[in-house]
């Protein structure tokens, strides 16, 4: 492994390019490549078995593609798959699920609402996670099914969509939460309607910057920051739609790549 070798990311969809963006802000001369199995979205729906598969084909397309690190960015094959992945297979993995524990720490309401997938909501990892740091507090999990289809199809802020998002967010609202945790990589791409919706005394937090800090301090730890003067390569494959994917990389100033590939 050499430092480089570029990070390989991967989701289900466009959604993890929230985090690949997080992660260029900290680390903006690495090589990255990203792969979004839109194909096979939603993963939040399919049984484990399925998420299983699918992570073990995307982490060793990435592998065969060089990558010295790969951050799943996706909360639902993280918290379903990541203690498999890390057993067998020798690179590092960065995963991610939802911030349950920085918005326990901080919620003054004592309530604190989870919005994610049912594969995430339903995992051993999750329960293990809410069970450490929110057991005194009151988490109020919803399940966002049928969200991650309306963000893969580009409708982030159609009728369809807000309306969702009101049928999951407004019963949240008579527990007087403080905190909302959006556990799911795609969601942060709805943050402007959700606000809409709780309001200026909720908060909203998602993992993003807490996975980029993460990916630098295990690349330090491997001496695998990169430290080359070369400019970096930016490449985005998806099996689904192109155009999507690149509107939702629209707001990326640097030079990337976009390719559709079969995988
Ligand atoms: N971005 C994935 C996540 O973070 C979406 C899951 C799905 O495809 O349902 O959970």
């Amino acid at each position: 492994m050499n430092s480089k070798q570029p990070i390989g990311l991967f989701d289900s969809g466009i959604g993890g390019t929230s985090i690949w963006k997080e992660v260029h802000k900290l680390l903006p001369n690495e090589n990255t490549i990203y792969l979004s199995d839109s194909k096979n979205a939603p993963y939040g729906e399919k049984p484990k078995e399925e998420i299983l598969r699918l992570s073990i084909k995307n982490t060793e397309l990435l592998i065969d593609k060089g990558c010295k690190l790969i951050i799943v960015a996706c909360n639902t094959a993280t918290t379903n798959t990541i203690d498999y992945l890390r057993k067998n297979y020798d690179i590092p993995f960065i995963g991610i699920e939802p911030a349950i524990k920085p918005a326990a720490l901080f919620s003054k309401t004592g309530a604190v609402g989870v919005l994610a997938t049912k594969g995430t909501l339903s995992s051993k990892l999750f329960e293990k996670t809410s069970s450490k740091f929110a057991n005194n507090i009151i988490t109020i999990e919803q399940d966002g099914e049928g969200l991650v289809p309306l963000i893969e199809t580009g409708k982030l802020n159609s009728k369809e969509t807000n309306e969702l998002l009101l049928t999951y967010l407004s019963p949240m609202l008579k527990y007087n939460l403080d905190y909302l945790v959006l556990g799911c990589t795609h969601y942060p791409y709805l943050i402007p309607q959700i606000k809409k919706i709780v309001g200026e005394n909720v908060k909203i937090i998602d993992s993003g910057e807490a996975v980029a800090k993460q990916t630098k301090a295990i690349l330090e730890k491997h001496h695998l920051l990169s430290d080359s003067s070369l400019e970096p390569k930016f490449d985005f494959y998806t099996n689904g739609s192109l155009a999507i994917l690149q509107n939702i990389l629209e707001d990326v100033k640097e030079e990337i790549l976009t390719k559709k590939l079969d995988f």
